[in-house]
C-alpha cells in the first residue's frame, strides 16, 4: 500500500489531473451523503451491515403482486424502508455543493449518481443521471414515463399510467430490477466521452455502475478517488483523497480555482512581456 501523503499534496495532484482533462464525469455513491446524515450501505454504520442485505428479488415480488406492495406502502408509511426514512428532510452538504460548482465552472461535465436522495439537484447540479432512480419520482414499468410523487394522484391500486395504463412503481430501482434503458444509455454515453472519472463515496462493488470506471480506464481516462477508505479501484487511481467528501471536495474546488487564477496571471504576464 502506497505511503499516505498529506491531503494538500494529493488535492494538488487531483486538481492537476482534473484541470488537464476535457470531459470529467463524477461517479457518486452513498458516501457523499453520509455527512448529510444518510447512512451508507456497506462498511462502518452501513444499512446492510446493520440489517443485512435485502432479498435480491424485490422487483419480482413487486411484479407478482403490485397491489399488495402499494397497499402496504400507502397504508403504513412506517413500512417505508430504512433508506427512505433516512433520506427524509436531509440537506445537501459541502460535497454536493462542490460538484455543483464544478459543473457551473465547466470543470465537471456530468454526474452519474447511485443515490436516490435528490441531493445533487437540491445543491444545484443539473447534468445528473440517477442510475438507481429518485425517491421523489414514480415510473411506469410499461412506457417508462416518470411522474413527480407529489403531483401523482393514486386513485386505484396499483396506480396506473395515465398514458398507457401500465403499472406505476417508485422510480427507485429495486433489487432484481433491470436499470431503466434511458438511464443506462446516458451513463454509457458520458462514460465513453470522459477522459477523467472522479469516484466519490462509492465502494465500487455494485454493477453495472462499478463497470464505468473500468470502461473509462480502458479508453485511457484517469481515475481520481475521494473516499476515507480504500476500495478495489484505489490502486488504479492517479490520485486518492483519503478524506470525507465534505472536506476533500471543497479543498479540490478551491485548488482548481487557484490554478485557474494562476494560469490567468501567467497569461497576463506573458502578454505584458510581449508588449
Ligand atoms: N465521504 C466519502 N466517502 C465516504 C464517506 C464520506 N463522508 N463515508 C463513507 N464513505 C465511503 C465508504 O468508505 C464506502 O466506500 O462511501 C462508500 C459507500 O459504499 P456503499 O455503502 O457500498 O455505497 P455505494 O457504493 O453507493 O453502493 C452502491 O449498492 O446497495 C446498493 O443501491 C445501493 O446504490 C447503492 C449501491
Amino acid at each position: 500500500m502506497a505511503e499516505e501523503q498529506p491531503l494538500s499534496k494529493v488535492v494538488n495532484d487531483a486538481a492537476r489531473v482534473i484541470a488537464g482533462s476535457n470531459y470529467v464525469v463524477a461517479l457518486v455513491g452513498a458516501g457523499i451523503s453520509v455527512e448529510s446524515g444518510i447512512p451508507p450501505f456497506r462498511g462502518p454504520g452501513g444499512l446492510w451491515t446493520k440489517h443485512g442485505e435485502p432479498p435480491m428479488d424485490g422487483y419480482q415480488r413487486f411484479l407478482a403482486d403490485p397491489a399488495t406492495w402499494w397497499a402496504e406502502r400507502l397504508a403504513d408509511s412506517d413500512s417505508l424502508s430504512g433508506l427512505l426514512q433516512a433520506t427524509e428532510s436531509r440537506k445537501p452538504n459541502p460535497a454536493h455543493h462542490a460538484l455543483a460548482e464544478m459543473e457551473r465552472t465547466g470543470l465537471l461535465q456530468h454526474v452519474i449518481t447511485q443515490n436516490i436522495d435528490n441531493l445533487h439537484q437540491e445543491a444545484g447540479s443539473r447534468a445528473v443521471t440517477e442510475i438507481h432512480g429518485n425517491r421523489l419520482k414514480l415510473r411506469c414499468i410499461a412506457c417508462g414515463a416518470c411522474f413527480a410523487v407529489e403531483e401523482f394522484r393514486v386513485d386505484e391500486i396499483p396506480p396506473r399510467c395515465p398514458h398507457c395504463r401500465g403499472i406505476v412503481k417508485t422510480d427507485i430501482v429495486m433489487f432484481g430490477e433491470p436499470i431503466p434503458a434511458d438511464a443506462l444509455q446516458s451513463c454509457e454515453y458520458h462514460t465513453r466521452l470522459c477522459d477523467c472519472m472522479l469516484l466519490v463515496g462509492t465502494s465500487a462493488v455494485v454493477y453495472p455502475a462499478a463497470e464505468f470506471p473500468i470502461i473509462a480506464l480502458q479508453q485511457g481516462a484517469s481515475l481520481v478517488e475521494v473516499n476515507p477508505m480504500e476500495t478495489p479501484l484505489s490502486e488504479l487511481c492517479r490520485a486518492t483523497l483519503r478524506a470525507p467528501a465534505g472536506e476533500a471536495l471543497p479543498l479540490l474546488v478551491e485548488r482548481l480555482r487557484e490554478m485557474k487564477n494562476e494560469r490567468r496571471e501567467e497569461r497576463r504576464e506573458e502578454s505584458d512581456g510581449e508588449r
